[in-house]
C-alpha cells in the first residue's frame, strides 16, 4: 500500500496580486502531487489565502473599501488563477473562514490552558512593514532587513508563547530527521539560527492598534498575531482535530515554501506544533527566489508581456516544463524570455516534438498506423539497452520527484529522449524498410520507439499533463485515474510494455512548434508585430478562456505618431468611455486615416507601458511580414459595442 499523501502550498498574502513567484509554489505542489497519484498513492493538496493583519487593513485602506470587500476580491484572483495554470488543488483555505477562526480559538486556549503562553510588558523594536518586533541582532545597520526603514520603538503588554522551552527539544528533532528541512542547506540556516538563544514569540496585537484578526479567546482585548494564526491552516484545512482527512493525511504532511518564510515554517510552526500535542509534519520543502530581468522582457504584439501571461503565448505545458526545468530547486532562478523560448525550441519541439512526430509519421507509412506485434526472437537483438534505459530513467525520476528535485527529474527523462533519438539513428528504419527481408526487425523497432514514447508521456504527465494526455491519446494508451487525477501508473511504467499491439494510432502531429524569435527581439524597447507570429496555430485554449477576453468596437477620435517609435501610434479611442491605446501599426496607417475609423480592440487586457504612454487595450489586426491590416466592421455601430 502506498501512503497517502498531503501537500500544502503557503497561504498568500492577499495584498499583492498573484504573480511568477506564487505560481512557482503552487506549481510545484501540482507537480508533486500529480507524481504521487502517479504511485498509486491517495492525495490532498491544499492552498488558499492569508487574509488577516496589518498589512490587508493598509491595502483595502488605499483602495478605499472594507477589509471584508478587499480579501474577498484578491482571494478571488488567486483561486482564479490556479485553474488556468491546470494547478489542481483539492480545497481552497482561507483565513476568514469560520471553521479555521475556530481551530485557532481552539489552539490558542489549548495552548495557554497548559501554561506556554504567559502575559507580559515587552518594549521593542516593531516593523509596521513586517508587523513584528526585531532584536537589534536582526537589525541590518539599524534598519529592517526587509523593508529598509528603522523600526519604532514601542511599549506594549501582551501575550507571549514560550518558544525557547523548546529550542533544544527542536534542534533534537532536526539531527534525528536530516531531510525534515530539504534542501540541506536551508536545514543549516535553521540550525545556525538555533545555536542563540530562542526568544519567545509575541502572539497578539493590542485591538487599539489592530482589530482585522482573531479575537483571544482568553482576552477581548488583543487579535492574534497573523503567523499564529497563519500556520495553523495546514490543520484546520483538514478538519482538525476529529476529521476523516486530518486522520488520514497529517501523519504525511509536507510544505512548500520560499526561502523568505523559512523562519516561521521551520521554528515557530514545529514549535507549535509540539506544544499543541500535535505530531511534527514530515518534511519542510524551500526553494529560492525567482528574479525577474525587467529588461529583457519581450515587448511582442507591441506589449510588454509579465512572465505569467507568457502561458499564454507559448502555451501553458511550455510555461509548466520551463519553471520546473529551469530552477533548480533551492536556489535562485532568473526568469527570461528568451532561455524560456530557447528551452522550447531545444527539449521540446526539438527533442521531444520531433521524435514523436518522426516515430508515428513512421508508424504510419511502414505500418498503416497500426502497432506492430514483436517477434520474442529478433526483439533482443535489437533492444540495444533501450529498456534498460527506460528503467534507469524512471527510478531517476522517481528518486529525484520524491525529494523535489524536479530539475533532475526533467533531466532524466530528457536523458531517455536523448537515448531514442540516438536508438532511431542506430537503427535506421527507413534503410530496414527497403528490405523484405527485415519486416521483423523493422517491427521490433517500431514498436520500441512507440513503447518508448509511451513511457515518455507517462513520465511528462505531472509536469505537462495536457501533452502527456495528447501524446496517450495519440499513441491509443488508456491513463489511469488516481486521486482525480489522469495519469499513468509508475508500476505500469517500470513493467516496460505500456502499448498494446495492434492498437490504431492517430495522424502525426506536431506538438511544439518551433518558436522564431529574432535574437535582437529581446533588446529592443520597440518591437514589431509581426515578431511573435508564427505560421502555427497556438495550443488549444478552453471555452471559457476565451471568453474572458473583452473585445469591443472603438471609434478612433484621435491618432499621433511617437517620436522615436517608427512602429507606433498613439491612439485616443471612444468605446462609450475615452481610452488611450498605444498601437504598433504605424508603418501601415498613417494617424489622418485612422482617425474616424471604427476598429475592434481588446480592453480588458493590464494596461502596459510603451515609450513612455500607458496603453489601455490592444487592436486587432492581421499580421503580415510586410505589415498588418486593422479589423473593422462593416457598417458603423455605437462605439463600445461588444463583439463575440
Ligand atoms: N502569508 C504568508 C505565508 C503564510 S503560510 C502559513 C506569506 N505570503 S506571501 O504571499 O508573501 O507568499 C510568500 C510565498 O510566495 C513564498 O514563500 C513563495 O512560496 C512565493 N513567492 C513569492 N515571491 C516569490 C519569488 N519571487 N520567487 C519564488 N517564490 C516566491 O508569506
Amino acid at each position: 500500500m502506498t501512503n497517502p499523501f498531503y501537500i500544502t502550498t503557503p497561504i498568500y498574502y492577499v495584498n499583492a496580486r498573484p504573480h511568477l513567484g506564487h505560481a512557482y509554489t503552487s506549481l510545484a505542489a501540482d507537480v508533486v502531487c500529480r507524481f504521487n497519484a502517479m504511485r498509486g498513492a491517495e492525495t490532498y493538496f491544499l492552498t488558499g489565502t492569508d487574509e488577516h493583519g496589518d498589512k490587508v487593513v493598509r491595502a483595502a485602506k488605499k483602495e478605499n473599501i472594507s477589509p471584508r470587500v478587499y480579501v474577498d476580491k484578491i482571494s478571488g484572483l488567486f483561486k482564479d488563477l490556479w485553474p488556468e495554470l491546470n494547478i489542481k488543488y483539492d480545497y481552497f483555505i482561507r483565513t476568514t473562514d469560520p471553521a479555521h477562526i475556530a481551530v485557532v480559538e481552539m489552539m490558542l486556549k489549548k495552548i495557554y490552558d497548559s501554561g506556554d503562553i504567559y502575559f507580559s510588558e515587552y518594549e521593542g523594536l516593531y516593523c509596521f512593514g513586517c508587523e513584528r518586533f526585531y532584536t537589534e541582532r536582526e537589525l541590518v545597520e539599524g534598519k529592517c532587513p526587509d523593508h529598509g526603514t528603522e523600526p519604532e520603538k514601542i511599549k506594549e503588554s501582551n501575550y507571549f508563547f514560550k518558544m525557547s522551552r523548546y529550542q533544544d527539544w527542536l534542534i533534537d528533532h532536526i539531527k534525528k530527521n536530516p531531510d525534515f528541512i530539504r534542501p540541506e542547506r536551508y536545514k543549516n540556516e535553521v540550525l545556525a539560527f538555533l545555536r542563540e538563544p530562542l526568544e519567545d514569540l509575541c502572539i497578539s496585537r493590542p485591538k487599539t492598534r489592530l482589530q482585522w484578526g482573531i479575537t483571544l479567546p482568553f482576552d477581548n482585548n488583543y487579535v492574534t498575531y497573523v503567523w499564529f494564526d497563519a500556520l495553523l491552516n495546514y490543520v484546520s484545512g483538514l478538519g482538525y482535530p476529529d476529521g476523516d482527512l486530518y486522520k488520514k493525511f497529517w501523519p504525511y504532511a509536507q510544505h512548500v515554501v520560499a526561502k523568505d518564510i523559512l523562519k516561521p515554517h521551520g521554528i515557530y510552526w514545529p514549535i507549535m506544533l509540539k506544544a499543541a500535542g500535535i505530531p511534527i509534519y514530515k518534511h519542510l520543502n524551500v526553494h529560492g527566489y525567482w528574479n525577474v530581468d525587467q529588461s529583457k522582457m519581450s515587448k511582442s504584439i507591441g506589449n510588454v508581456i509579465e512572465p505569467l501571461q507568457m502561458k499564454d503565448v507559448y502555451g501553458l505545458d511550455a510555461f509548466r516544463f520551463f519553471l520546473m526545468r529551469d530552477m533548480v530547486f533551492g536556489l535562485d532562478s532568473n526568469f527570461s524570455e528568451e532561455s524560456f523560448v530557447q528551452r522550447i525550441n531545444a527539449d521540446l519541439a526539438n527533442d521531444l516534438g520531433n521524435l514523436f512526430s518522426r516515430v508515428l509519421a513512421m508508424a504510419h507509412k511502414y505500418f498503416d498506423g497500426i502497432v506492430p506485434d514483436i517477434d520474442s526472437e529478433v526483439e533482443e537483438e535489437l533492444q540495444l539497452g533501450l529498456e534498460s534505459d527506460a528503467l534507469s530513467a524512471i527510478a531517476q525520476f522517481e528518486e529525484a520527484m520524491d525529494g523535489f528535485a524536479f530539475h533532475k527529474a526533467v533531466l532524466s527523462v530528457w536523458e531517455f529522449i536523448g537515448h531514442m533519438n540516438k536508438y532511431v539513428d542506430i537503427t535506421a528504419p527507413w534503410v530496414l524498410a527497403k528490405k523484405k527481408s527485415s519486416k521483423k526487425q523493422l517491427e521490433v523497432v517500431i514498436y520500441n520507439l512507440l513503447n518508448g514514447l509511451g513511457i515518455i508521456s507517462g513520465l511528462i504527465s505531472p509536469v505537462m499533463p495536457d501533452t502527456s494526455a495528447k501524446m496517450r491519446k495519440y499513441l491509443g494508451i488508456e491513463p489511469d485515474m488516481f486521486s482525480g487525477k489522469e495519469v499513468i501508473s509508475l508500476d505500469k511504467l517500470k513493467a516496460w510494455r505500456v502499448i498494446k499491439p495492434g492498437t490504431k494510432l492517430l495522424k502525426s502531429i506536431t506538438l511544439f512548434p518551433r518558436i522564431d524569435l529574432k535574437k535582437d527581439n529581446f533588446d529592443t524597447s520597440e518591437q514589431a508585430a509581426s515578431d511573435l507570429i508564427s505560421p502555427a496555430i497556438k495550443p488549444e485554449i478552453s471555452m471559457e478562456m476565451f471568453s474572458k477576453v473583452d473585445f469591443r468596437v472603438a471609434t478612433v477620435v484621435h491618432a499621433e505618431a511617437i517620436p522615436k517609435a517608427k512602429k507606433l501610434l498613439k491612439l485616443e479611442v471612444d468605446i462609450g468611455e475615452k481610452r488611450t491605446i498605444v498601437a504598433g501599426i504605424a508603418a501601415s496607417y498613417t494617424p489622418e486615416e485612422l482617425i474616424g475609423k471604427q476598429v475592434i480592440v481588446v480592453v480588458n487586457l493590464k494596461p502596459v507601458k510603451l515609450m513612455g504612454i500607458e496603453s489601455n487595450g490592444m487592436v486587432i489586426a492581421a499580421v503580415e511580414e510586410k505589415g498588418c491590416a486593422v479589423s473593422a466592421v462593416d457598417r458603423k455601430v455605437k462605439p463600445g459595442t461588444p463583439v463575440s
